[in-house]
C-alpha cells in the first residue's frame, strides 16, 4: 500500500464534521423520496421494515464506512480505491473503489439537476410565477421547464442555465476544501431544520381546514394516520422490504463512498462510533419526523388521502406544492415556496458536495492534484455525464441514471465493501477500528450483525432486485414455480433492465419509435 506525503487536511471541529456528515445524508431523498416510498408501500406498513433495515443494515454500514475511511486516512488515503486497496491488499479492491467513484459521479450528474430545479423554483416563488395558476397549470409549468425544446417559463433555456449555475456553485465550494463544505453545512443544516419545522407545523396543524367542495374528504390528519399506523402484515412482503432497504441506502448515503472520503480526514484517535450514530440519527429525525410532516399531510389536507395515494410521486414537490401554497394567500405562498425550495436546496447541496469528494480524493491520491484542479475536473466530468439528463429528461435518461447509479450500484458496492471489511480485512481488526477512540459502547451484537447479517441481507436484496417477479407478486410466483411453471420477471428487475426488455416491449407495441415519442 502506498503512503503519500501530501499536506494533511482536517475537519475544523467535531460539530462541523457531524453537520457535514449529516448534510451528506440529509438530502432530497429525505423530503422527496421517503414520503413517496412510504405512501406507495402502504404507509404504516412501510415504517416497520424501514426501522429494522436502519438498525441491522444502515447502522452497520455507517460503522463500516466511517471506520474504513478513518483507517485509510491514517495512511494518507482519501478515496475509495486507495482506502479499499489498503483494507484488502489486492488490486481488485482498488477497481471496486473506482466503480464507487463512477457511481458517485453518475448520481451527482442527475442529483444536481434536481438541485437546480429547487433554486429556480425559489426564484419563481419570489416572482409570484405560480400566482393564480390552476393545479394543472402548475404541473404544466414543470413539464415545460424540463422540456428544453419548448420551455415557456419566461427564461430561455432556463433548465440548462440553472443546471450550470448549480454545478458551478458546487465546484466553487469544493475548491475551498473541507472548510468550504463545513461552512455550507453549518449554515445550511440549521436553516433546513428551521424551514422544515415551520412547514411541518403547518402540516401538523392543518386538520380539515383545507376541505373544499371538490375535495370534501380532505384531511391532513388522514395523511398522518396513514403514515403512522403500523401494519404488521407488511413484514411478510418482499416488495416492502426491498423498498425500505433501498430507501435506507439512499437516505444514509451508504454504498456511495462519500462517508469514507469524509471520514478519511478524521484524526486517528478521534471517535467515530458516536459521530456515526449521531449523524445517522440526525438524518432519521429529519427524514421520519420532518419528511413525513410536510408533503403528505399538506397534500392530503387539500386533496384528500385518496388523491395522494393515486398520485404520490417524486414530482409532487414541484408539480403540486406550489399550487397548494397558493391557498395560503399571496405573501404566504411566496414565503412558503422559499422555505420549501430553500430547504430542498440546502438538503441537495450538502449531499452533492459530499459526492464530489471521492473524485477529488482520488485525483489527490493518484496524481497529487490540489483542490482547485480536483474540483474543476469533477465539475467537467459531472457536466459531461449530467447534460444528457438535462437535455433528454423527458426521454427517460434521468430515470436510467437513477436506476443504475442511485439504486443498483449502491447495493452492489455496499455488498462488496461489507465482505471486504468483515471477511478480508477481518471482523476482529474491523471491530477494533470501530471501537478505537470511541465515546460510546457499541453493543457487541453488532460485531456479529456486521459479519453475518448485513452481508447476508445485502445478498438477499441484490438477488431480489435481480429477479423481481412481475408486478412484485412474490407469493404468486413462488407458487407458480412450485407447480413447475416459469418465473415471470418484472420489467423493473435488473435482468430485464439489462436487456431493455420493457423498452423493447413498449416499442414493439407501437408502430415505430417516433410514433411512441409523439404519443407521450
Ligand atoms: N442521502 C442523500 C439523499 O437522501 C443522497 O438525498
Amino acid at each position: 500500500m502506498k503512503t503519500k506525503s501530501v499536506s494533511k487536511d482536517a475537519w475544523g471541529s467535531r460539530v462541523g464534521l457531524i453537520l457535514a456528515m449529516a448534510g451528506n445524508a440529509v438530502g432530497l431523498g429525505n423530503f422527496l423520496r421517503f414520503p413517496v416510498q412510504a405512501v406507495q408501500n402502504g404507509g404504516g406498513a412501510f415504517i416497520l421494515p424501514y426501522i429494522v433495515c436502519f438498525l441491522i443494515m444502515g447502522i452497520p454500514l455507517l460503522l463500516i464506512e466511517w471506520s474504513s475511511g478513518r483507517y485509510g486516512g491514517k495512511f494518507n488515503n482519501h478515496s475509495t480505491p486507495y482506502i479499499m486497496d489498503g483494507l484488502g491488499k489486492s488490486n481488485v479492491w482498488k477497481y471496486v473503489g473506482v466503480f464507487g467513484i463512477f457511481t458517485n459521479v453518475a448520481v451527482v450528474a442527475y442529483y444536481t439537476y434536481i438541485e437546480s430545479w429547487t433554486l429556480s423554483y425559489i426564484l419563481h416563488s419570489l416572482l409570484g410565477t405560480f400566482e393564480g395558476m390552476s393545479q394543472g397549470e402548475v404541473a404544466g409549468f414543470f413539464s415545460s421547464y424540463t422540456d428544453i425544446s419548448s420551455s415557456t417559463t419566461g427564461i430561455p433555456y432556463e433548465a440548462v442555465l440553472f443546471y450550470l449555475l448549480v454545478l458551478g456553485l458546487n465546484v466553487f465550494i469544493l475548491s475551498r476544501g473541507l472548510g468550504g463544505i463545513e461552512k455550507v453545512a453549518k449554515i445550511g443544516m440549521p436553516l433546513l431544520i428551521l424551514f422544515g419545522l415551520i412547514l411541518a407545523a403547518k402540516g401538523l396543524t392543518m386538520g380539515e381546514s383545507g376541505k373544499s367542495e371538490l375535495f370534501p374528504d380532505a384531511s391532513a390528519l388522514d395523511g398522518l394516520n396513514f403514515l403512522w399506523t403500523p401494519q404488521f402484515d407488511s413484514l411478510l412482503s418482499p416488495k416492502v422490504w426491498l423498498a425500505a432497504a433501498g430507501q435506507i441506502f439512499f437516505t444514509l448515503s451508504v454504498g456511495l463512498g462519500t462517508i469514507q472520503c469524509y471520514a478519511a480526514y478524521i484524526e486517528a484517535n478521534e471517535d467515530i462510533a458516536l459521530n456515526a450514530v449521531s449523524a445517522g440519527f440526525l438524518n432519521e429525525f429529519v427524514e421520519v419526523v420532518l419528511g413525513s410532516s410536510i408533503v403528505i399531510p399538506i397534500a392530503a389536507g387539500y386533496l384528500g388521502l385518496d388523491w395522494v395515494m393515486e398520485n404520490a410521486g417524486f414530482g409532487m414537490a414541484f408539480q403540486t406544492m406550489p399550487f397548494l401554497f397558493q391557498q395560503w394567500g399571496e405573501a404566504m405562498a411566496a414565503f412558503s415556496g422559499v422555505l420549501w425550495f430553500g430547504l430542498l436546496f440546502f438538503a441537495g447541496i450538502t449531499s452533492s458536495l459530499a459526492m464530489g469528494t471521492p473524485w477529488m480524493g482520488f485525483m489527490k491520491d493518484e496524481f497529487g492534484w490540489g483542490k482547485s484542479k480536483g474540483a474543476l475536473s469533477f465539475g467537467l466530468l459531472a457536466l459531461i455525464m449530467g447534460l444528457p439528463t438535462v437535455l433528454f429528461y423527458q426521454q427517460g435518461v434521468f430515470d436510467e441514471y437513477d436506476y443504475w447509479a442511485g439504486t443498483v450500484s449502491l447495493v452492489v458496492f455496499a455488498l462488496l465493501e461489507s465482505i471486504l471489511f468483515s471477511w478480508v480485512f477481518g471482523i476482529n481488526k474491523g471491530w477494533r477500528e470501530i471501537n478505537e477512540g470511541s465515546d460510546i459502547h457499541i453493543p457487541t451484537i453488532y460485531k456479529y450483525i456486521i459479519k453475518y447479517i448485513t452481508p447476508f441481507l445485502l445478498l438477499i436484496i441484490f438477488s431480489g432486485a435481480l429477479v423481481t417477479p412481475q408486478d412484485n407478486e412474490w407469493a404468486e410466483n413462488f407458487s407458480r414455480l412450485s407447480m413447475g411453471e416459469s418465473w415471470q420477471l418484472d420489467n423493473n428487475s435488473i435482468i430485464r433492465q439489462l436487456f431493455h426488455s420493457g423498452l423493447k416491449q413498449e416499442l414493439s407495441a407501437t408502430k415505430s419509435p417516433i410514433s411512441k415519442t409523439m404519443l407521450e
